[in-house]
């Protein structure tokens, strides 16, 4: 034992990384990936002075209770629903989250997903490793042009704006939707159009959402508004679970009342909707947008700036450069 603070990685990352806390802390780094209990997060987190921990670990009132040395939860992922910031602010706790050296990864997933649930390929796949080869038929696997077509984008924060890019090679007009419109010289730089929630889910033939889960998002996409969408459209949600209704998207899609949807992530995460699970028109992957080893390496880095920051090393020292609730400082 000795006298340096503790840090506790709930998850195996990059040691190469973590070790840049090893000067200045005593680090354990949990081996295998694994779901804390609230109980064991309480226990762990009553020893530490600062924990990187991921997206399912949730961390609230409880799991703080006892936690009186802990100064910094530095987030892996951009998205901090799992954090309660006011329990956190509450107990002078300082919130860190990994924005920004994700969006491209990010947005690049996010096309693969849109191509994949325009083009068929999780379906055709499947068919070809069942032994079947319908491609040589001329009419087999018909897909949908993207060219043309027009992208929604639901949420228009820096990923947002990452996917809205990409749009111009693929020749489609962009229209969005976000809590307020973006500057000017944004819009034009991404060529897109702000409209009204109403407008985009009519007028999208693929709405990608890209904006965080709150309480306000629950269910944004829920069986009113997919009953906007155009029976042709189809819906990626690269954002968070839970902001999408999936048993009333499930029924959407089963009905053909919505032609197709790519889902990296899920209400009530790791389960799937059991009704998704049997559909052939949706694209499925295990919330794995940001997953490329230079950004998941990236995260991981600026955690640890985060951490190290907040015992007033490195070049943000005092000052975490991904504070959720500065107000702690
Ligand atoms: C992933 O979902 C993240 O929030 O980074």
């Amino acid at each position: 034992m000795t006298d340096k603070p503790r840090v506790w990685v709930s998850r195996p990352t990059f040691p190469g990384v973590i070790a840049r806390l090893e000067p200045h802390f005593e680090v354990s780094v949990e081996e295998a990936e694994r779901k804390f209990s609230p109980s064991e997060l309480a226990d762990k987190l009553a020893a530490q002075d600062a924990v990187i921990v991921g997206l399912k670990d949730r961390i609230g009132a409880a799991e703080i209770a006892g936690a009186h040395r802990l100064r910094i939860v530095a987030n892996l992922g951009v998205g901090y629903d799992n954090l309660d910031l006011d329990a956190l602010g509450a107990a002078g706790i300082a919130a860190s989250n990994t924005a920004d050296v994700l969006n491209e990864s990010v947005a690049d997933y996010t096309w693969a997903l849109l191509l994949g649930a325009a083009r068929r390929m999780s379906a055709a796949e499947r068919w070809l490793r069942a032994g079947h080869w319908h491609g040589s038929e001329f009419k087999a696997w018909l897909g949908t042009d993207v060219r043309g077509r027009t992208l929604g984008i639901l949420g228009m924060g820096r990923i947002g704006q990452a996917i809205a890019h990409r749009a111009v090679g693929f020749g489609m007009p962009v229209i969005y939707h976000n809590r307020s419109p973006l500057p000017e010289a944004v819009e034009r730089a991404c060529n897109a159009r702000y409209v009204d929630k109403q407008q985009l889910l009519g007028g999208a033939d693929f709405l990608v959402l890209a904006l965080p889960l709150s309480a306000r998002t629950r269910h944004a996409i829920a069986a009113p508004e997919l009953a906007l969408m155009k029976p042709t459209a189809m819906l990626v949600n690269i954002a968070r679970g839970g902001i999408v209704d999936d048993a009333a998207l499930a029924a959407a899609l089963r009905d053909r009342r919505l032609a197709g949807a790519a889902l990296d992530v899920f209400e009530g995460e790791p389960k799937v909707h059991p009704a998704l699970l049997t559909l052939d028109n949706v694209v499925l992957s295990p919330h794995i947008a940001s997953a490329t080893t230079d950004t998941r390496r990236a995260m991981t880095s600026l955690a640890v700036d985060n951490v190290l920051a907040m015992f007033g090393y490195g070049p943000h020292a005092g000052r975490p450069p991904n504070i959720l609730n500065p107000n702690v400082l």
